[in-house]
């Protein structure tokens, strides 16, 4: 249920939004009336939003891929640009399929990819309690979620069969984490965001194990930074896998992919 007629309209919504200084105030005023249940859930949704909450962690949800994520305090909000990523794996999946989804977070790109192909066996990992909980809900009937270090909660038995392995894995560098917006710095988990000294110390160890996961002809799918982008793509050759750096404007993203040379 929306709020139509609250005390709070949405005039008053966008003028205390925009001068908490929220860029986008009539779009997140918009947002906010059409998710609260109640004038007091709006008026309480404000408030975190004012106090400095990511709006997807007030709203409880984030658009991904055309899906809405359900999202919330201690998890990672999937970017939009990462939903090229996604693309580029849709058109690298067979059907049907064995798709990992490392470092998931909510499970966004898991849950995208599968809803968008048939045939998909999804399985999905992340080592923060918190992201585990929402990527069982977002990923639901879709695929299977396990909790721990990278690779290590898999079944065994998925080595050698990946064809597919997303990683968005944290790729900030430290001495950058600090120069992040309030939003992510503040109310996203520090395990999100840092990727070490140049940001890339998940990626390699990632690209390091995977090899032993893929199937013959299977790909890896990182995602970087422009100014990243040659070390990522020396990161993900470096474990056997041969690379390509895949980029889009209009996203203003970079994906690495790694493949698997069929023997
Ligand atoms: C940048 S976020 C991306 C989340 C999700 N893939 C997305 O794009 O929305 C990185 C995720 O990696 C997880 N992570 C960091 N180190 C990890 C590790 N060693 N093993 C498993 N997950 C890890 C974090 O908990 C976080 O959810």
């Amino acid at each position: 249920m929306s709020v139509s007629a609250s005390p709070l309209s949405l005039s008053s919504v966008v003028t205390t939004l925009r001068a908490a200084g929220c860029v986008f105030a009539e779009d997140e005023a918009a947002l906010l009336l059409a998710t609260a249940g109640t004038p007091a859930e709006l008026a309480a949704m404000v408030e975190r939003r004012v106090a400095g909450l990511p709006l997807e962690h007030v709203l409880g949800w984030a658009e991904f891929c055309g899906l809405r994520v359900h999202v919330g305090p201690g998890v990672f909000v999937p970017r939009r640009r990462t939903e090229f990523l996604v693309q580029q794996a849709v058109g690298l999946t067979p059907i049907p399929s064995v798709v990992v989804d490392l470092c998931c977070g909510s499970g966004a790109l898991g849950a995208a990819l599968a809803a968008a192909l048939e045939g998909v066996e999804l399985h999905a990992t992340d080592v923060e309690p918190a992201a585990v909980r929402y990527a069982r809900r977002n990923v639901g009937g879709l695929g299977k979620v396990y909790e721990g270090d990278l690779f290590a909660p898999l079944p065994d038995s998925l080595r050698g069969r990946v064809d597919v392995l997303l990683a968005n894995v944290p790729y900030v560098p430290t001495g950058d984490v600090e120069l992040l917006p309030a939003e992510a710095r503040i109310h996203e988990p520090r395990v999100a965001l840092d990727g070490g000294g140049d940001g890339l110390d998940v990626m390699r160890r990632v690209a390091a194990e995977a090899p032993r996961w893929l199937a013959p002809g299977g790909s890896l799918l990182v995602e970087t930074s422009e100014r990243q982008a040659a070390r990522a793509e020396e990161a993900v050759g470096s474990g056997g896998l041969i690379p390509r750096v895949m980029t889009s404007d209009e996203l203003y993203a970079t994906v690495v992919i790694g493949t698997r040379p069929v023997d």
